[in-house]
């Protein structure tokens, strides 16, 4: 039996930061109207000609210097992203080639903002059942270029940036416990019912257009709140743990009403939740390792600390992932 150690992690955020104020000069919005509705009060936007791979590249190669793992020793690499490079070949292969891989798999997991979740879940089942021994799961975003800029109502909320960890399938000796280090368990969901409330209105096949994000806000948050709370619920369920047992929320930063409502419900003070929507808004796939990524630099997550990573996406997808770090 083997188990998924987190063994580094790594980030990237463009130069480029737009303030709220920014924004007001070009939509009918202001700073107040974001911030309390959404606690944002900035974003890091990509540069021309800068891509969700060179974002991923740069987490990526962070993660392995800090986990100090080379590049030709991963055997799987697994991108979260909704916003690739190109329709194909998949993001992940670009930044497999930017590391100077020969070797390995690399693909793309598109499950919206849950997209991490589902990377580590694909990763962790590599790694468990020996298929792989040492994978790079990155999440990477340009949402920037999926944003209609006219429409006030989206284009305030999100961000690019990008996040990265290095995991390493450790040999387990004896029967799983709630003590382990590693991925204990992920647990993913999805219901295509609810395309119309979260979709991008163009693709390949049907519009052979890229698209812009479109978003029934009050829907998606009603949501977002009970599917997350499932997921979490059945992450604490599977390993005989309460909420009294987790040390660190690192959720998706989508809004900080949502964040606050599911620390709330891990009985969890503020302190014990790592946030960054207030500076790098909603950069779905690669906002959980962003704010991983934060935790662990400042030296707030330590080892042996349960960390609960939850995320709602469109489809709608949700999940959770349980980690002792
Ligand atoms: N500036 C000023 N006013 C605005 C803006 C803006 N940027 N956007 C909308 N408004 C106006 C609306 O036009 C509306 O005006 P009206 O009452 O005159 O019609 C008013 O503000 C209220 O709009 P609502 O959409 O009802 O506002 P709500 O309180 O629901 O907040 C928000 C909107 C922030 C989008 C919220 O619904 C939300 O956060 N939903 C979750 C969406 C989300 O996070 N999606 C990300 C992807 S999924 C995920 O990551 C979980």
């Amino acid at each position: 039996m083997f188990r998924s150690l987190v063994t580094g992690c790594g980030a990237y955020l463009p130069s480029q930061v737009v303030t709220n104020a920014d924004l007001s000069k070009r939509v009918d919005t202001d700073d107040a109207w974001i911030r309390q509705r959404t606690g944002i009060c900035q974003r890091h936007i990509a540069a021309e000609g800068e891509m969700t791979s060179d974002l991923g590249l740069a987490a990526a190669k962070e993660a392995l210097a800090q986990a100090g793992v080379a590049a030709d020793a991963i055997d799987l690499i697994v991108c979260a992203t909704s916003t690739p490079d190109e329709t194909f070949p998949a993001t992940a292969t670009r930044i497999q080639y930017g590391l100077g891989m020969a070797g390995g798999a690399a693909f793309d997991v598109q499950a919206v903002c849950s997209g991490f979740v589902y990377g580590l879940s694909v990763a962790d089942n590599f790694l468990r059942s020996g298929q792989a021994s040492k994978a790079l799961v990155i999440g990477a975003e340009t949402f920037s270029r999926i944003l209609d800029w006219e429409d006030r109502s989206t284009c305030v909320l999100f961000g690019d940036g990008a996040g990265a960890v290095v995991l390493e399938g450790i040999k387990q000796d004896g029967p799983a416990n709630g003590k382990d280090r590693g991925i204990l368990s992920t647990h993913l969901y999805s219901d295509g019912s609810h395309h119309d409330a979260l979709y991008v209105d163009g693709g390949p096949s049907s519009t052979q257009s890229v698209g812009h994000l479109r978003m029934e806000g009050r829907e998606v948050f009603r949501h977002a709140v009970v599917r997350m709370a499932e997921a979490v619920d059945a992450a604490l369920e599977a390993n005989g743990l309460t909420p009294g047992d987790v040390d660190w929320l690192v959720p998706h930063q989508a809004n900080i009403r949502i964040i606050e409502s599911m620390g709330k419900r891990l009985n969890l003070p503020s302190d014990r939740v790592v946030v960054t929507v207030d500076r790098h808004a909603n950069t779905s796939a690669a906002s959980i390792p962003l704010a991983l990524n934060e935790a662990v630099g400042d030296g707030r997550i330590r080892s042996g600390d349960l960390l609960m990573m939850e995320a709602m996406g469109g489809g709608f997808t949700w999940g959770s992932a349980l980690v002792r770090w």
